[in-house]
């Protein structure tokens, strides 16, 4: 299932909390690639003041997806900048079915492709506990109420699910069990992308 260039392209899948960044940081390393969090990215706007910080932040701070356009275009500069990369770790992008497929396109248009999607899987409580936790060290405006972060999961349900069906009409949608120690769930991810070669 690689591509032409034998990169690894991987979509990192699941809700808030689920532990994208936190396993995308040892994928990262064990095969060379290059991650790109949209969040991260939105986060480093914001702190720097910049126009779209300041529009992200809007939508950010209620728990709310930023617009498609901004989103899918911050991406493709996120990905041509690094067009020198063994492959990369696609990290809470796409999260909308409009994203996903602008995801394909582009990247075919680079003679690239998504070669999985891996969702990591925990229940919502766990969830919750999770970012309410890290809401109080990180200083998260996302991460400190309930409220918040259950809108977070709404959004998620509503406008993320479809990317789930997109990428199991291809066949590359896996799932591994996202709640264990960090370093179980790395292996679990690890099992899926050995299994891609
Ligand atoms: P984003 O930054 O992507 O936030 P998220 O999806 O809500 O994801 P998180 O960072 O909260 O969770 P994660 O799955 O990465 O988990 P983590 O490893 O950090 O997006 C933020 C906002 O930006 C969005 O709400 C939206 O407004 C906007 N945005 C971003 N992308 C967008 C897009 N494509 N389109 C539109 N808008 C977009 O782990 C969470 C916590 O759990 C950490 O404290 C960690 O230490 C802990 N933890 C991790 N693994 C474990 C484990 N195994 N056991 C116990 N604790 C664990």
């Amino acid at each position: 299932q690689l591509n032409q260039k034998h990169m690894i392209n991987l979509v990192l899948f699941g809700k808030p909390g689920a532990g994208k960044g936190t396993q995308a940081q040892f994928l990262k390393e064990k095969y060379n690639l290059m991650h790109i969090s949209t969040g991260d990215v939105f986060r480093f706007n914001i702190k720097n003041g910049t126009e779209l910080g300041t529009l992200a932040k809007s939508y950010i701070d209620k728990g709310e997806l930023v617009p498609d356009e901004v989103t899918i275009k911050m991406l493709q500069e996120e990905v041509e900048k690094n067009s020198d990369a063994d492959g990369f770790i696609f990290d809470g992008f796409p999260r909308t079915a409009a994203q996903a497929e602008a995801l394909d396109n582009f990247l075919e248009s680079k003679d690239m492709s998504v070669n999985a999607t891996i969702a990591l899987e925990a229940n919502d409580e766990i969830l919750i506990e999770r970012l309410l936790e890290r809401g109080k060290v990180s200083g998260r405006t996302d991460d400190q109420d309930v409220v918040k972060i259950r809108n977070r999961f709404d959004e998620y349900n509503e406008k993320t699910t479809p990317v789930k069906e997109f990428y199991e009409a291809q066949g590359k949608f896996h799932s591994v069990n996202g709640i264990g120690t960090i370093t179980d769930i790395t292996e679990r991810l690890t099992k899926v992308i050995e299994g891609l070669k």
